[in-house]
């Protein structure tokens, strides 16, 4: 079956309480299937968000349906797909500048961890 094209393995989350663990997250998103990761929001701006980043398109996809509205501690859940355009621009940047490094790195030391040097 085919998916629309905003479906993505990433999703991002809004409205979480401030104090949710990452064990609290991996058993409500969990559920839906294996994570690949988790990263909740630490900053004063980022406070009650995370990504979650699942193995599978397919289980972010359930994950997104079944759990846009669930109630944790007494707040309703906005479960997005992550799209890299709707950041801010200092999560942007941060990306940007992570890219970069990921390729600085990937040319030092080849793609496939062979060095040339
Ligand atoms: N910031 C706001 N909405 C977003 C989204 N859908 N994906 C990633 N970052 C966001």
């Amino acid at each position: 079956a085919r998916l629309p094209p905003e479906v993505n393995r990433a999703v991002y989350v809004r409205n979480l309480p401030f104090n949710i663990s990452s064990e609290e997250m991996f058993d409500i998103f969990g559920k839906y299937g294996a994570l690949r990761q988790v990263r909740i929001g630490n900053t004063k701006e980022t406070r009650g968000t995370a990504y979650v980043v699942y193995e599978d398109i397919y289980d972010a996809k359930n994950a997104v349906d079944h759990l846009s509205g669930f109630n944790v501690a007494n707040r309703y859940l906005i479960c997005l797909y992550y799209n890299p355009q709707r950041m801010n621009k200092r999560q942007q940047n941060d990306l940007a500048k992570k890219q970069q490094e990921i390729k600085d790195l990937q040319e030092r030391y080849g793609v496939d961890g062979q060095s040339d040097k």
